[in-house]
């Protein structure tokens, strides 16, 4: 068994994305993940620093990954240090990328020449191939097995935890007049278990970059569209939804 020192230090950079760092520590079955303020669209065409976005991204992931591990659904959360690092168990990040819609929006209306806002009869589930490189192309779920990058019964297992993560969190936003349109999860695997869907665990983060969040009754945009569109000012938007979500804002 492995344990956690009470403050984790960061060690070697593993990985650097667009909005988080990823550090080893000295467990080297947990890493830290650090939130910073890079924002990009487009895959990376665009770039910008966004006033205190990595504080309130990992604050409100954090919040709601600890709402999936009471859903029952696992997660690599483990807990905050600092205001921008969270302490998550080490996983093989799964290549494919599962989006939730509620709504249509986005790329979805895009390719199928729809108007964004019909709300769809039921959650729909779609994967993306996780590559820079090609764009993040759509696959189905057979292409995602017969390719290798998961097995069939981690696939369901990303199916039934992405609805409950859209369950917990349609109530949630509900509850705050503000309607999921869609969102994008991805999923690990924890080392050493290789035996059945018990080793998938939620990653990555869930947060308004990779959630569509329109305010009802007015249909403002409240997530990373509004840097994407150039919609308005996106620390201000963050900042308001934090308000939102923990009654009080960012100090
Ligand atoms: O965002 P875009 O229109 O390019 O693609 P989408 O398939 O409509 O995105 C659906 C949801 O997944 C949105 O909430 C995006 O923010 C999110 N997403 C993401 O976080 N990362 C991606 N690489 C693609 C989509």
């Amino acid at each position: 068994m492995s344990t956690s020192p009470a403050t984790p230090t960061r060690g070697v950079l593993l990985y650097s994305g667009k909005a988080k760092d990823v550090y080893a520590t000295e467990d080297p079955s947990r890493i830290l993940m650090h939130y910073t303020d890079g924002a990009t669209a487009f895959n990376g065409v665009k770039k910008a620093q966004i006033d205190q976005k990595g504080v309130i991204n990992a604050r409100i992931s954090a919040f709601f990954m600890e709402k999936m591990a009471s859903a029952g659904v696992p997660t690599a959360f483990e807990r905050m240090v600092g205001d921008r690092d969270q302490l998550c168990k080490r996983v093989a990040i799964i290549p494919v990328e599962v989006v939730v819609r509620n709504v249509i929006a986005g790329g979805l209306a895009k390719k199928l020449g729809l108007a964004e806002g019909a709300r769809l009869k039921a959650p729909l589930i779609e994967h993306f191939y996780k590559s820079d490189s090609l764009n993040d192309p759509q696959i189905n779920e057979e292409t995602a097995v017969l390719l290798g990058w998961a097995r069939a019964w981690e696939m369901q297992a990303m199916r039934e935890y992405a609805l409950r993560v859209n369950d917990v969190l349609l109530e949630f936003w509900g509850g705050l007049n503000i309607d999921l349109v869609d969102f994008k999860l991805e999923f690990g695997r924890l080392p050493g278990d290789v035996s059945g869907a018990t080793s998938v665990v939620l990653a990555d983060e869930i947060t308004p970059d990779g959630s569509r969040l329109w305010e009802r009754g007015t249909g403002r945009k409240l997530d990373k569209d509004v840097f994407r569109r150039d919609l308005g000012d996106l620390s201000e938007t963050y900042k308001e939804l934090y308000a939102r979500v923990f009654g009080a804002r960012l100090t």
